[in-house]
């Protein structure tokens, strides 16, 4: 297509007067719904052992609520802690103890500046801003088909010692959608390091999270470590966000005795306990793995075909593009639209201007920089099914646009 008619399809599609908020990966109300009826779950206040959930107490949660997630993460229960309502702030406080207070037997990460964390990309961009704000410095890491570079891993952390931490979502990355393999979990938890205070932020954000009949498994890290000698390498976080409610769900912070010992230490000055009737209803409401999965299958029948119209109307109006490109998740919340370099920037604020609002370009990729500008997140789970429709074929035209002129 040449570039006069690109240009007029823009402006038809411009004239439609679309309002699109994409730029995050929100649960849609339908998907909030399935779980209303959390709202009336807790019925009596006294959990299993008679503890009165309306009063403080329980620093690392209630016990009920840590069987919970012990067979969701597949760690023993005395692992667990559960704590407030998303599990971004229990990595934030990781981060933040680690600083103060240094990992168990090490001294604190701030009398040991200057300090890094590796930063798989394209990534999270809330994982990069906490590193930003605490002036941890980000190294960029290329993501493989199996998850990070591990060469790439393996010779940086061992040649340095201020490296003190690297962000992993294991399943369904976002935004790729990427999967890690068992080499790669098994390299990651033998790894040798120059830090001896080393820690995996292995953040179990999408574990149930499936889109397709394939329901990936990846191995257990914490057992992976403890076999490889390093008991000690990772805290595995996880929540309910995008399970029952978004930021009013439950999350939970799994690790080795000796790091769960140090979070229980540390948290229990920060609180004197957490929201133990939201644990509670969450227990009843959800009550074990299988209603949990049950309930994931819900969330895939709502956005799968969402996924679906993305990945049609990219493939109808993209497929021939060269150096363009997007993955095909089987799980998780996004896409990751690959643009010729130097054309994301442009397509999102083409984007913008045809009332599409997507994440910045950039923001998958530490201090917001993208070296080639060539990744946009694509999200699909807010909008309705015509919406997105609407909206990928709005993105396709935005970016045949930022091609052709
Ligand atoms: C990888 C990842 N981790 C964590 C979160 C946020 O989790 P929570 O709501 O539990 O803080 C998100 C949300 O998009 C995410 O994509």
């Amino acid at each position: 297509m040449n570039q006069a008619d690109v240009k007029q399809q823009y402006d038809s599609f411009k004239k439609l007067g679309l309002k699109l908020d994409m730029s995050r990966g929100k649960p849609s109300p339908e998907q909030l719904d399935l779980s209303n009826s959390l709202l009336d779950a807790v019925g009596s206040f006294k959990a299993a052992d008679g503890t009165d959930t309306r009063n403080y107490g329980g620093a690392v949660g209630l016990t009920e609520a840590r069987t919970l997630f012990g067979n969701l993460l597949d760690v023993p229960a005395a692992q667990v802690a559960v704590d407030s309502s998303a599990s971004l702030g229990l990595m934030h406080d990781v981060i933040v103890f680690g600083l103060l207070h240094g990992m168990p037997g090490s001294a604190p990460w701030v009398a040991q500046r200057p300090i890094s964390f590796l930063c798989p990309v394209p990534g999270y961009d809330r994982h990069f801003a906490i590193c930003e704000s605490t002036d941890i410095k980000m190294i960029n890491v290329p993501m493989t088909a199996g998850g990070p570079d591990m060469d790439v891993v393996e010779k940086l952390v061992a040649a340095d010692g201020g490296i003190k931490g690297m962000w992993c979502v294991p399943k369904y990355s976002n935004p790729s959608g990427t999967v890690y393999s068992r080499e790669t979990v098994r390299r990651l938890a033998a790894m040798k390091t120059g830090a001896p205070d080393f820690r995996l932020m292995w953040d179990d954000a999408y574990r149930f999270h499936h889109l397709s009949d394939e329901k990936v498994v990846v191995p257990n890290i914490l057992d992976a470590c403890e076999k490889a000698g390093h008991p000690d390498r990772a805290f595995v976080f996880a929540s309910t966000s995008k399970i029952t409610f978004a930021g009013a769900g439950l999350a939970a912070l799994a690790a080795s005795p000796a790091n769960f010992h140090w979070w229980q230490k540390h948290v229990s000055v920060r609180s004197i306990g957490p929201d133990k009737v939201n644990q509670l209803r969450h227990v009843r409401f959800l009550k074990d793995k299988a209603h949990v999965e049950a309930l994931m299958e819900a969330h895939r029948k709502l956005l799968q075909p969402k996924f679906d119209a993305v990945l049609e109307h990219f493939a109808e109006y993209l497929g021939n593009l060269e150096g363009v490109n997007w993955t095909h998740p089987k799980g998780g919340y996004f896409i990751d639209l690959v643009t010729p370099p130097g054309l994301a920037k442009r397509t999102v604020a083409l984007a913008r201007e045809v009332g599409i609002t997507l994440t910045p370009a950039g923001a998958a990729f530490p201090y917001g920089k993208d070296p080639n500008d060539s990744h946009i997140r694509i999200a699909p789970s807010y909008p309705s099914l015509t919406e997105i429709t609407q909206a990928a074929k709005g993105i396709a035209i935005c970016l045949q646009l930022a091609i052709a002129s």
